[in-house]
């Protein structure tokens, strides 16, 4: 499957950056492969070979586990797909170009409590809800990074999808009936998540704040897993609420960052924040300063499925600034529809390959840690 897309491939390799310029190997394949964090099915009691093949072919930038996936085959697995990777024309290119190590990106969400506990045999006890109630928000959300760190690293996974940011505004409502949000007020949330980012990145985990620009407004019954949903919430409020947890991660460091998929009419009142240039480009990259590596929510969810298909709303992710696109839909083949969109996207131009080239770069810089 390999496309021979000279020019296109002279544009992406003279704008040199960590892959550097001119490498006949590399295959705009490989470049998009680096973009897709693939899942599978969780009743398999290890990853498909279809997986091993990919990932040995350089055509996987990494991988996203749900607590069902994860057993006690799963360190032993998630070692052997790194092995892979360590195989692959990929790992050696980026080698080259980098001198650097670098290896697969491996993520599970990893909030604490019971909902979404990746490592569920491990991982924080208690719930954000907890920790942001708790009289010492500071040191117990510290306690519950060094917990979730050492769980990450006892199966394997280098990345957390988690703390939610979200400041929630009801008792009850879609982050707080599930206890996973730190607290009522942006001072609360962020006394809470700033400790527990620095431990696991300390730890070398890598963390991915979510869901910007915050879903604390969303009533019990807009889940955007499940349907297109819009928060009415005014620019005054996303100014003094809800964007001030993701400032202030930021600026005390950290490595990606999740949008949201629900509409915020008062910025763009067509696109959900992860389909918006808007949010991403002008507001988190622009006006928040964010300069990490973006990762979109789940590429199924059913709040995207009016903005047509798989392929094309990849597409439109990676136009409105995602540089990794999540195919959680635990199917190899949503990974590898999505690799073949964006190939496609990048040989017709419906990708700007400067940009794109740039996002490599951001997300090779990530792997090398
Ligand atoms: C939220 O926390 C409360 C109190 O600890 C607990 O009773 C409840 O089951 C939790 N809810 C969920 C969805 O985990
Ligand atoms: C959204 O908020 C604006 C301003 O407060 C209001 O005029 C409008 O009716 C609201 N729309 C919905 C759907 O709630």
């Amino acid at each position: 499957m390999h496309l021979s897309l000279t020019h296109s491939l002279l544009a992406l390799t003279t704008l040199g950056g960590v892959l550097g310029t001119k490498n006949p190997t590399c295959d705009l394949n490989i470049l998009a492969g680096q973009h897709v964090i693939y899942s599978w099915d969780y009743t398999l009691p290890n990853p498909p070979d279809e997986l091993y093949d990919l990932t040995r072919a350089g055509l996987v930038g990494g991988v996203m586990l749900y607590d069902l996936h994860v057993n006690n085959n799963t360190p032993a697995a998630l070692a052997r797909l790194q092995d892979a990777y360590k195989a692959s024309p990929a790992y050696k290119l980026f080698r080259k170009q980098s001198g650097r190590d670098t290896g697969l990106l491996i993520m599970t969400n990893e909030e604490g409590g019971t909902v979404f506990n990746g490592v569920h045999n491990g991982g924080p006890a208690l719930s954000a809800k907890e920790v942001g109630a708790s009289s010492d928000p500071a040191t117990v959300g510290w306690q519950a990074g060094v917990q979730a760190a050492a769980a990450l690293k006892k199966y394997n996974f280098n990345v957390d999808l988690a703390p939610v940011m979200g400041v929630y505004r009801e008792e009850g409502n879609f982050l707080d009936s599930s206890n996973r949000s730190y607290g009522k007020t942006p001072q609360r949330v962020v006394k809470a998540t700033l400790p527990f980012i620095k431990a696991q990145r300390a730890r070398g985990i890598l963390v991915s704040i979510k869901h910007f620009p915050g879903l604390g407004a969303a009533r019990k019954d807009q889940n955007t897993d499940a349907a297109p949903v819009t928060l009415n919430v005014t620019l005054d409020d996303l100014n003094s609420i809800d964007l001030l947890p993701f400032k202030a991660a930021i600026k005390a460091g950290v490595d990606m960052v999740m949008p949201s998929w629900a509409i915020y009419p008062a910025v763009d009142d067509t696109r959900p924040a992860g389909l918006s240039r808007k949010w991403m480009r002008d507001i988190l990259r622009g006006q928040l300063g964010f300069r990490g590596v973006t990762i979109t929510e789940a590429m199924e969810a059913g709040a995207i499925l009016p903005y047509g298909g798989v392929e094309e709303r990849a597409k439109i992710a990676v136009q409105a600034g995602n540089d990794l696109i999540l195919a959680s839909g635990l199917d190899v083949t949503e990974g590898e529809v999505i690799r073949k969109a964006l190939v496609a996207g990048l040989a017709e131009g419906e990708l700007d390959q400067g940009e794109f080239r740039m996002a490599t770069d951001r997300i090779i810089a990530l792997r090398s840690l």
